[in-house]
């Protein structure tokens, strides 16, 4: 990390932009790390802070609730077909961790002890916690915990720009499929299968193809096993809908949401399960079936609070149509980016893109400069007075979703100059 002597220090926001300390002036192109929806500072989201912040600031959700976390159960069960019950959390790992924690005590409290282990797609991630970690293994982020996370069955993933020779794209997702099939068909201990709802985001924005969620949702239930979703990136409209899941057609048992849950401006997350896992957590006392897991800031009030608003925001301002209009914006930039030699790919949804840069556009080779290409895009990316951040090879634009046409419109005129300044630096 030495190449990072010092960072930009930003001291204030308004709208899109951040501003930092010298003055200068940033789009936001991150949208904070993939969570503001609103933009910075925006009153109705601050003053929801203010007035809960007088009223109660924290209390604990051991043995005791509060109004606005309630409430918010409440309207995210609305939101969230099939599910019923919330469990809250304050950060996305944590929501995983109680993911995985459900979904296997679960088999416990039925009865079913053997079924015990978990599958997953190769190259998903769910935060960065040991449990996390291993049912969301990214060999460059973690390969130096290997020895320590827990084993578990990995499936390949469908990535249209990197399909395996000899196959149509369709063939390999069958494959895919298949290969999912038979290891619930041969194994019978499998708990739960956990992927990503819509998209793996951090693994490179590779996008799933439509019906592919809804079959592995369908295999789930042919073989008895559970389905975890993770939403946390990519539900609460950043792929265009509010539950990825439903456009999915996928049915989860499990369903975790975090980041934009409170607008992007407190941290807390949720862990939302059907009836049929709750029911499995009541018994009597000494039978010893409820969840041992609780943060000490689980269900904070001022989070819980922000969040309601949030929601309010989303259906007042009809948000979820709204980012299906702007983020055609995206496609009209496709052509431009393509006749850039390093552009290998673009992968789009919704509010997120995904620009691939590679040397060798024939041969897909992904380009290696010296330096991290994070840095160099970063420092050009600012001059041009845009905020961005690349995964690998990746430009990742995830603006907030409420940015308008306009905005997004410079966004991605500035990413097009910013990809053109940095090329002699990044081959
Ligand atoms: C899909 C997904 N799951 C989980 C997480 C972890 O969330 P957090 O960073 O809040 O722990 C992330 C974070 O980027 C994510 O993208």
């Amino acid at each position: 990390m030495s190449e990072w002597g010092s960072f930009t220090e930003i001291i204030k926001a308004k709208g899109m932009w951040l501003t930092d300390t010298s003055g200068n002036n940033l789009l936001d192109g991150v949208a904070s790390m993939w969570c503001n929806v609103w933009g910075h500072s925006k009153p109705e989201l601050v003053n929801a802070i203010l007035k809960q912040s007088k009223k109660l600031q924290h209390s604990s959700m051991f043995n005791l609730t509060n109004e606005p976390a309630e409430k918010l159960a409440k309207s995210l069960v609305e939101i969230s077909p099939g599910m019923y019950k919330v469990f809250y959390s304050d950060n996305g790992s944590s929501a995983m961790e109680i993911a995985l924690k459900l979904a296997l005590q679960y088999w416990n409290n039925i009865g079913e002890v053997k079924k015990t282990k978990i599958a997953t797609l190769e190259n998903g991630y769910h935060g960065d916690t040991f449990g996390a970690m291993s049912v969301g293994y990214i060999p460059e982020f973690f390969g130096k915990f290997k020895k320590q996370l827990f084993s578990t069955i990995q499936i390949p993933v469908p990535n249209e720009y990197r399909i395996p020779k000899g196959f149509t794209f369709q063939d390999y997702q069958n494959t895919c499929l298949e290969k999912i099939e038979n290891k619930f068909l041969k194994d019978n201990k499998i708990a739960a299968f956990v992927m990503e709802s819509g998209a793996q985001v951090a693994g490179g924005v590779i996008i799933f193809p439509k019906y592919f969620q809804s079959k592995i949702s369908k295999l789930c239930k042919k073989y008895n096993i559970l389905l975890v979703l993770d939403e946390i990136a990519t539900g609460f409209g950043r792929l265009g809908s509010m539950t990825q899941y439903t456009e999915q057609k996928s049915s989860p048992d499990i369903v975790a949401y975090g980041k934009m849950l409170t607008g992007g401006y407190m941290t807390m997350a949720a862990t939302l399960t059907n009836k049929k896992i709750y029911d499995s957590f009541l018994g009597k006392f000494n039978d010893w079936k409820h969840l041992f897991h609780g943060h000490t800031f689980t269900g904070n009030p001022i989070a819980a609070a922000v969040a309601n608003e949030n929601l309010n925001l989303y259906k007042k301002n009809n948000l979820i149509k709204k980012i299906q209009k702007t983020s055609k914006i995206f496609e009209q930039y496709y052509e431009t980016l393509y006749k850039n030699e390093l552009v290998g790919n673009i992968r789009h949804k919704g509010m997120l893109m995904g620009i691939e840069l590679v040397k060798d556009k024939k041969n897909k080779i992904p380009i290696n400069p010296k330096k991290s290409i994070n840095k160099i895009i970063f420092e050009e990316g600012k001059k041009q007075g845009i905020y961005l951040r690349t995964l690998g090879n990746i430009v990742m634009l995830v603006p907030p979703l409420a940015i308008t046409e306009k905005e997004l419109d410079l966004l991605l005129v500035k990413t097009v100059k910013t990809i053109k300044s940095a090329q002699n630096q990044l081959i």
